[in-house]
C-alpha cells in the first residue's frame, strides 16, 4: 500500500491492484473550532467523525449503484473507517460541484444584494475551483473550456450527474424530515474510458442540512440517517 496524498479529512493510499483506499479521519472542515462545509482548514476533530463520514458516504453510493449511476466506489469497512475506490484523475487540480437548494453560505456571501438568506434555489449548480491559496474561486463553463479544465460534453454531463445525485439525497433526506440546503460534490474520469464519475465522499462534512429550522451537525445528521 503506497501514500499518494494526505488531505485534510482523508488520507490517500494506492492498493496493489491498482484501485485505491480512502481513510476516513476525525478531523473536520472549519475555522476556530468551529465546523463549517465551505472551509479549506481543518477546524476542529471530533471524535467519530472519521466512522460517521464514512456510514453516510457508504449509504449514498450504495444508492447510486443500484441506480447505474457512475462513480469510484468499490466497499467500504466501517471499522478500518476505510472505503475502497476506483482511481480517477481529477479535472486541472480538482474542481467542486456545489448544488443549491436554498441561498446560504458563499452563495448568499457574494449575491447578498439579490438574495435573501435560505430563498429557494431549486438545484442550482455552481463549480469552484480547488485552489485554497485564491479561496475556491466559481468558475464559469466557458472558463473551464477556454483554460483546457473541462470539456463542454464533460461539463454537462457534470452538470446533469450533480442534479440528479443532488435530488437523490435531498429525497434520502426528506424522508427523515431532513431539508437539503446545499452540497458539495467532486467528479473525476474514471476507467479507461475516462468517463465523469462521482468521486470523494458524501457526508454530513460536504453539505448544510436542517431540520425544523435547525441546523443539522455532520455526526448528528449521521445518527438521523443510519437507523442501525
Ligand atoms: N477516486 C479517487 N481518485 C483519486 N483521488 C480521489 C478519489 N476520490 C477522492 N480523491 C481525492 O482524495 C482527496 C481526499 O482527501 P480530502 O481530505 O477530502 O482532501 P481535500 O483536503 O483536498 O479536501 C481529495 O483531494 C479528493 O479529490
Ligand atoms: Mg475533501
Amino acid at each position: 500500500m503506497k501514500h499518494v496524498y494526505t488531505g485534510k479529512t482523508k488520507d490517500v493510499y494506492a492498493l496493489e491492484d491498482g484501485n485505491y483506499l480512502l481513510k476516513f479521519k476525525d478531523d473536520v472542515t472549519g475555522e476556530d473550532g468551529k465546523f463549517d462545509p465551505g472551509a479549506n482548514t481543518v477546524g476542529l476533530t471530533i471524535d467519530g467523525a472519521g466512522k460517521a463520514g464514512l456510514r453516510l458516504t457508504k449509504f449514498f453510493f450504495e444508492i447510486l449503484r443500484e441506480k447505474n449511476i457512475p462513480t469510484h466506489y468499490i466497499d467500504a469497512n466501517i471499522e478500518e473507517a476505510t472505503m475502497t475506490v476506483k482511481p480517477a484523475t481529477v479535472f486541472g487540480n480538482g474542481v467542486e460541484v456545489i448544488c443549491r437548494y436554498r441561498a446560504v453560505g458563499s452563495f448568499l456571501r457574494r449575491y447578498g444584494m439579490y438574495a435573501t438568506e435560505g430563498q429557494p434555489l431549486d438545484g442550482f449548480v455552481e463549480v469552484t475551483l480547488k485552489d485554497d491559496i485564491r479561496q475556491d474561486p466559481p468558475i464559469s463553463e466557458d472558463a473551464l473550456h477556454m483554460l483546457g479544465i473541462l470539456s463542454r460534453e464533460e461539463y454537462k454531463v457534470l452538470k446533469d450527474l450533480t442534479k440528479e445525485i443532488g435530488n437523490i439525497v435531498k429525497e434520502e433526506l426528506a424522508k427523515k424530515g431532513i431539508d437539503l440546503y446545499d452540497i458539495k460534490f467532486e467528479f473525476g474520469r474514471v476507467g479507461g474510458d475516462a468517463h465523469v464519475a462521482l468521486i470523494d465522499e458524501i457526508s454530513g462534512g460536504n453539505m448544510r442540512a436542517y431540520k425544523d429550522g435547525e441546523y443539522i451537525e455532520p455526526l448528528e445528521l449521521e445518527r438521523l440517517m443510519i437507523v442501525e
